[in-house]
């Protein structure tokens, strides 16, 4: 595990643009990993403004919300379509995202484990890492969930997220998550955490014990995972 431990939130999203940016480089077809929240959002614009060739490049999403629809701007494909894909000439049908507003989240689950079958090992895997230790939606729990399933979000992480709502009755309580399985298949993981609030659970799972409790906490058991932190 490589840590890098920079000032700056502007530090850390150059440097995890200029990793995003050499993967598609060297490889036009890869298969990227990616994820939302506020943190990854400058680190896209940096890589957008790149011009670099994303007609080949195929992208799935870590999560969704049960029950957002993609027009919906709190949902995650909004956001994705947003920050990011709108920026860049990446053909819409090669973006992934699981869908919340799936009448059978079931069978929503089985349709996305297939796909990231079908799609293989993602080239690199973006993670932001939750105040909790989630990673995705893989919330604190008692065991490691392997595949895509459907999450009740903890309280914790709906306070996190009622920033971006009005009111916290608003945001939802359940989303799809892939898997700690799935997220651990891809070849390179690049995890981004900012500022000071990130940096007590950051030391928790990078240097503590390897438990459930602590999702991120498992990504010690990657061979190839960077981490890059501001600490401001
Ligand atoms: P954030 O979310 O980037 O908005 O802090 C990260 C996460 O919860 O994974």
């Amino acid at each position: 595990m490589n840590i890098l431990k920079v000032k700056t939130k502007h530090e850390m999203s150059c440097l995890a643009a200029d990793i995003m940016a050499a993967q598609i480089i060297k490889k036009p077809d890869s298969v990227l990993g990616l994820a939302t929240g506020e943190t990854p959002i400058e680190m896209y614009d940096n890589v957008a403004k790149r011009n670099i060739d994303f007609s080949r490049v195929r992208t799935v999403n870590l999560d969704e919300y049960v029950g957002l629809d993609g027009a919906n701007e709190n949902s995650y494909r909004y956001f994705m379509d947003t920050n990011f894909f709108s920026k860049l000439n990446i053909k819409k049908e090669n973006t992934n995202l699981p869908c919340g507003t799936a009448t059978d989240l079931d069978a929503e689950c089985a349709r996305y484990n297939a796909l990231l079958e079908s799609i293989g090992p993602r080239d690199i895997q973006l993670l932001g890492i939750g105040l909790n230790g989630h990673v995705g939606f893989c919330e604190p729990n008692t065991e490691f969930v392997p595949n895509t399933s459907v999450v009740s979000l903890t309280e914790s992480t709906i306070k996190a997220n009622s920033r971006f709502y009005d009111d916290i009755s608003l945001v939802p309580k359940q989303a799809l998550t892939m898997g700690i399985r799935q997220i651990m298949d891809a070849k390179h993981i690049l995890l981004i955490a900012n500022g000071p609030a990130k940096v007590e659970i950051v030391e928790k799972a990078f240097y503590g014990k390897i438990t459930p409790a602590v999702p991120a906490s498992v990504l010690q058991l990657h061979p190839n995972v960077t981490v890059i932190v501001a600490e401001n």
